[in-house]
């Protein structure tokens, strides 16, 4: 069984691989599908081919024609032989590369690649393999038919019309009621993308090819073998579904956030997972194709921006408009795992909502715990049944994680299993074990890390996920009675403030900041829904027995940054929509300065240990769309400002240029920090030599004209903060003012601090997190 914990899978793994962010795929668990197993794609191939991304620069002056002319001039990059296919016998052409970046990808050998120094060469990069990372999420984004983005008033009732998404995932499942066109308009005419084969598409599918590049090609579509594209396309832009469920549970309209936009899928993901050549290739294609948001639940690590494609591609398309929103990681709880982190992309991380599918677990000795199950089975008995755990509590072995045969030898017949979640074994594959081997029920209990974050699986039999708390409760009763038996009763879906816990919360899989390649800047940017989100599957989920969905129309609920990333991209799509003329910079600038810092309990957001999160966890805060329809002022930045950044990051120019596209980007602009980045969060280091750091900032007014507004500040504790002007005065729409915020370490201040900065007119509060590092 392959592996799907990311918090493992990410150390072993991630330099080599990138990953969907998705903490744990049930269908996989079910260990009905082959995972290729084919190494890294290059099959029996001659060894000493490998794949290179080569970035070329075009000729000062040069113009091609068309893409065949340019086709030509790359090809004359190949050495001679190569170009010919002397000698290796196989076809080297992999994908050429016209928008995001100017350069190819080709089958090539380490020689070819050393002499390959034509003019215009700029590096080769090897390609890097990945083996892979709603009915009631709209409402918790604040929502509602008939009000706000959702709503008739200005900015809302569009619902993503006349925006188009494009999906950088496992492919599709066409026909999905979720992707139904009912109320659809056609595609815009700017639209030039294309579906092979056609019967893919419809008005809301209005684009879907395949690049993955190491399929049978026969067998080359851009169908969903996985689910997870399925999932993240129908959280995005999901047509309205009544009485949508998994198993039953959590029931309800399903919608995606932006149910009028169109969606184009690109399938740069085969089974468990991507390459970054396909990945650039399908951002490449969507931003000719005309999408207006890139939507991209996958990635690598934190790595310097010249190294990631993910960032290099993103560049590109923000360079042409396109709003990009990226998954944070699952490699959370650990500080600097945030990845797809570049300040031109929206960095999602994950967090809880206020539904839970209760299934508690009661204890011989009277005690109780509330934990989640998807599958609410309602013949269950709720008799009490022997209660085991296959390990030891002072020698964890293998069978704690309940892996698939790891069971036998242990009498776990007609009794209530406990098994520890992680160990390289999915939730639902745990439950297929214990079923195999007997077993009449399962408890997962979590590990110190995950904490509070239960997952509302789809399972195989009852079962109940409960928290580290509980666990080790229910462990310690297991070793201290001699006849320890438990039930579980399920007790359906519930909304609103669970019993103990509030939402939204950080997910424990989150992966936090500060960044690694970019620590200047804070991230992750925004938390979004993205633990138990209810969505479009391809596949039957549950009980062999209970599989009720049809295939090609059921709904799951899974969890992951994967899925909180979407739920942003159906956001920008709105608020694309209400406001065709914003920046991919004033959309993000929206979406964060109305963000959310309380939880449903009135209290600052929690983090999976029930403690405050920190802004290394939340960025911004929690998405509230309804919001962010209207922020009154906006950050804005442009592609020049991003290369003063990039600038700033001590690269060679070849480096830079591997990002920006041309050499010498250095030399025509004025380097500026990340803190002096025109950002809507400001992160800044005071240091001994450089006690105080001044930075500044320009805001245009997109509400009314004639609005003042006035500065709030709260101060982090240890410095002190002054912003001069103290009052902006606006009195035109569009317009734009600067103003100083002057940070200054007062006494013994040590370590990483937060604080706020607001703007607040009698309409509208603009808020901007501070992060200070003191060294
Ligand atoms: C979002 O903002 C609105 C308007 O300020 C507020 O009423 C609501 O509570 C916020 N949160 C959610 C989840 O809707
Ligand atoms: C989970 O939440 C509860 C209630 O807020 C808290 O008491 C507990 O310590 C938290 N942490 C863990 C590890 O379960
Ligand atoms: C389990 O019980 C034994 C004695 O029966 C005790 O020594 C041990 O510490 C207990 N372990 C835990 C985790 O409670
Ligand atoms: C910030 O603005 C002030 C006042 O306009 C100006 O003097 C200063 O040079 C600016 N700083 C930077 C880093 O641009």
């Amino acid at each position: 069984m392959a592996e799907r914990d990311p918090f493992v899978s990410f150390l072993f793994l991630a330099f080599l691989f990138f990953f969907f962010f998705l903490v744990y795929d049930p269908v996989l668990a079910l260990g009905g599908r082959n995972h290729g197993g084919g190494g890294c794609g290059l099959g029996a191939a001659d060894p000493r081919l490998q794949t290179y991304i080569v970035h070329v620069e075009q000729p000062e002056g040069a113009a091609f024609t068309d893409l065949e002319e340019r086709d030509a001039w790359y090809r004359s990059f190949l050495p001679v032989d190569a170009a010919a296919d002397g000698g290796l016998r196989e076809p080297r052409w992999v994908h050429s590369y016209y928008e995001v970046l100017s350069g190819f990808a080709a089958r090539l050998t380490e020689e070819e690649v050393a002499v390959m120094e034509k003019e215009g060469f700029l590096r080769a990069f090897p390609d890097t393999v990945v083996p892979l990372a709603t009915t009631h999420t709209p409402e918790f984004l604040g929502l509602h038919q008939g009000s706000g983005l959702w709503g008739t008033g200005a900015g809302g009732g569009r619902l993503g019309e006349g925006v188009i998404v494009g999906m950088l995932d496992s492919g599709i499942t066409p026909g999905h009621p979720s992707f139904g066109d009912d109320d659809m308009p056609l595609p815009p005419s700017r639209w030039k993308g294309s579906c092979q084969p056609p019967e893919f598409c419809n008005k809301k599918i209005i684009g879907a090819r395949n690049f993955v590049t190491d399929n049978d090609p026969e067998k080359a579509s851009p169908a969903d073998e996985d689910g997870h594209g399925t999932h993240t396309a129908s959280t995005v832009a999901g047509s309205f579904v009544r009485g949508a469920s998994v198993l039953g549970s959590a029931k309800g309209t399903a919608s995606g956030i932006a149910p009028r936009a169109h969606l184009a899928i690109y399938k740069v993901c085969g089974i468990d997972r991507c390459k970054s050549s396909d990945i650039l290739a399908g951002m490449d294609a969507a931003v000719a194709d005309g999408v207006d948001v890139l939507s991209l639940s996958l990635g690598g690590d934190s790595m310097p921006f010249y190294s990631d494609m993910i960032a290099i591609g993103a560049f590109g398309a923000n360079k042409r408009g396109v709003f990009v929103s990226c998954a944070a990681g699952n490699s959370g709880p650990e500080m600097e795992t945030v990845s797809n982190d570049a300040p031109w992309i929206l960095t999602v991380a994950a967090s809880t909502m206020d539904r839970s599918i209760v299934a508690t677990v009661n204890l011989g000795d009277g005690s109780k715990f509330e934990g989640q199950s998807a599958f609410q089975p309602s013949g269950f008995t709720h008799e009490s049944l022997p209660l085991v755990f296959p390990g030891s509590v002072e020698e964890p072995s293998a069978p704690i994680y309940c892996g698939q045969g790891s069971l036998v030898g242990f009498d776990v017949k007609g009794k209530v299993v406990v098994c520890q979640r992680g160990g390289y074994v999915a939730n639902v594959a745990k439950g297929a074990a214990v079923l195999g081997a007997g077993g009449a029920s399962m408890i997962i209990v979590n590990r110190e890390l995950e904490a509070n974050t239960t997952e509302a699986t789809a399972h195989v039999l009852p079962a109940s996920h409960v928290s580290f708390a509980a666990g080790t409760k229910i462990i310690n009763y297991i070793n201290a009675s001699s006849h320890p038996t438990a039930s579980i009763s399920f007790e359906g879906t519930k909304l609103g403030l669970s019993s103990y816990l509030p939402a939204p919360a950080v997910a424990s899989f989150s992966s936090r900041g500060p960044s690694v390649s970019s620590p200047g800047i804070l991230k992750p940017d925004v938390l979004g829904p993205g633990d138990n989100v209810l969505a479009a599957w391809p596949f039957p989920v549950g009980p062999p027995s209970k599989n009720t969905g049809s295939k090609g129309a059921s709904f799951n609920v899974i969890s992951g940054t994967s899925m909180a990333a979407p739920h942003l991209s159906g956001v920008a799509a709105l608020l694309k929509s209400a406001h065709p003329d914003w920046s991919p910079a004033a959309i993000k600038s929206a979406i964060m300065t109305t963000a959310d810092v309380r939880g449903n309990d009135g209290e600052l957001i929690k983090d999976e240990n029930s403690e405050p999160a920190s802004l290394f966890d939340i960025g911004a805060g929690h998405v509230n769309a309804s919001r962010a329809a209207d922020p009154g002022l906006v950050y804005d930045l442009g592609t020049s400002d991003y290369v003063a950044y990039i600038c700033s990051l001590g690269y060679t120019d070849e480096q830079v240029a591997a990002v920006v596209g041309q050499r010498g980007a250095c030399a025509a602009v004025k380097s500026i920090s990340g803190g002096e980045l025109n950002y809507p969060s400001i992160s800044v280091t005071l240091r001994s030599m450089s006690p105080k750091v001044a930075v500044n900032r320009t805001v245009t007014n997109v509400g009314e004209a004639g609005e003042t507004y006035k500065v709030e500040v709260e101060e982090p504790a240890g410095v002190a903060v002054s912003v001069n002007p103290q009052t902006l005065k606006f009195s035109e729409v569009k317009e734009k003012q600067s103003f100083t915020v002057s940070f200054t370490k007062r006494g013994r201040a040590h370590g990483s601090l937060q604080g706020n900065l607001r703007w607040v007119s009698a309409k509208h509060a603009v808020r901007s997190s501070i992060s200070i590092t003191v060294e």
